[in-house]
């Protein structure tokens, strides 16, 4: 069976993809910046095939040299490593990044620019780079009912001009993926994910599993029980990985992937919640705000992609919740033990 390597596997989207990919039968080499942290990749170990077909590697997006090692014998890479800030996704105040150059702009740049050359001198096929949403819809020109698909790129001066570093980051670090394949003999795909909820497999909780978090806690509300009400796009993580798989298998897929099941108003996720979980905490007056662009996921379907219900990522996000006692009465909100 071939062997891929993915980077940032023990993060929440990429703990999912090495889930899938030992579960499809491949020898898996993970990329983290410390096997030996239990707490953030203990879980990674104890996955169904781990102990015979995953090994870690310790690697660091600007270690040239760490990515090397990592990615020799793979005939496939999914970069998936990149700093998401906490700002992202959540309302929670005080979570600016003091350093956005080496905090988010370098590992994401130089650390794309490091695995692209580390794919050529391992010999590597394709690489599938995990860009973002980020990437396409921060551009002033789109009206917000417009659907945005492959063609449409966030503005990077504008980007810049509001301090989104991680759109700026991702759109770089993406523009550059790309022209790379084009200039050297690696395939490269990338895929512009919208954002992701799900249940988590990790025990440190990510950017965008704390907004969903924080709709029914209540932290990060501007007046306690009122919040705003923003469409947005979101996609479950387990139907994100099938889609990154997807584009390494396929011998077709080429260029941009937008990434993207459903675009609903935070109301609508809300009262979707409530109906199945009605006994917590939801906001229950909710200010409008200009929404988000849908983004259209057309190319991808055509692929062969397909994504389940709301309903059941709703269930199985919130009954994982439970289970890690993260609805506990009375327990801090996970951003003040974590980040
Ligand atoms: N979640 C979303 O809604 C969403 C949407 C669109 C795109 N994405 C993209 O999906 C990818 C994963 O995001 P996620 O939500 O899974 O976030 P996450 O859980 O925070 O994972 C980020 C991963 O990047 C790794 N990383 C960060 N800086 C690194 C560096 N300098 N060297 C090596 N590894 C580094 C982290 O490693 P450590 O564990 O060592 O910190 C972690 O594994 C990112 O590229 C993100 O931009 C996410």
């Amino acid at each position: 069976m071939k062997r891929v390597c993915i980077t940032g596997a023990g993060g929440y989207i990429g703990s999912w993809v090495v889930k899938l990919l030992l579960s499809k039968g491949y020898m898996v080499n993970g990329t983290v910046r410390d096997p030996c942290d239990e707490t953030k990749n203990g879980h990674l170990k104890k996955l169904e095939n781990a102990e015979e077909r995953l090994h870690l590697f310790k690697a660091d997006l600007l270690d040239f040299e760490s990515l090397c090692a990592a990615f020799a014998g793979c005939s496939g890479v999914l970069h998936v490593a990149s700093p998401v800030p906490l700002h992202v996704a959540s309302n929670i105040p005080g979570s600016r990044v003091p350093n956005p150059q080496v905090e988010i702009l370098d590992p994401a740049i130089l650390g794309t620019q490091n695995v692209l050359n580390a794919c050529l001198q391992a010999k590597v096929e394709k690489v599938v780079v995990v860009s973002s949403g980020s990437a396409v819809l921060v551009n002033p020109k789109w009206p917000p009912d417009m659907e945005l698909d492959e063609s449409c790129w966030t503005d990077i001066e504008y980007a810049n001009s509001i301090q989104d570093w991680y759109g700026v980051s991702k759109t770089t670090a993406e523009m550059e993926a790309l022209n790379f394949g084009k200039q050297h003999s690696l395939t490269v795909v990338t895929i512009c994910p919208s954002l992701i909820i799900g249940p988590m497999l990790q025990s440190t909780i990510n950017a965008t599993s704390l907004l969903l978090l924080s709709y029914i806690k209540g932290e990060g509300r501007s007046v306690i029980d009122t919040m705003e009400n923003l469409k947005r796009p979101y996609t479950d993580v387990r139907d994100l990985s099938e889609a990154i798989l997807l584009l390494y298998e396929n011998p077709e897929s080429n260029g941009r992937y937008v990434c993207s099941a459903y675009s609903l108003g935070t109301k609508e996720v809300v009262a979707k919640m409530q109906s199945l979980f009605p006994g917590y905490n939801y906001p229950t007056t909710f200010i409008d705000r200009r929404d988000i662009p849908p983004l259209n996921s057309k190319k991808l379907l055509k692929l062969g992609w397909n994504y389940r219900p709301l309903e059941e990522t709703i269930v199985d996000t919130i009954k994982n919740y439970e289970e890690t006692g993260l609805m506990e009465n009375g327990k801090p909100f996970p951003s003040m033990i974590r980040f």
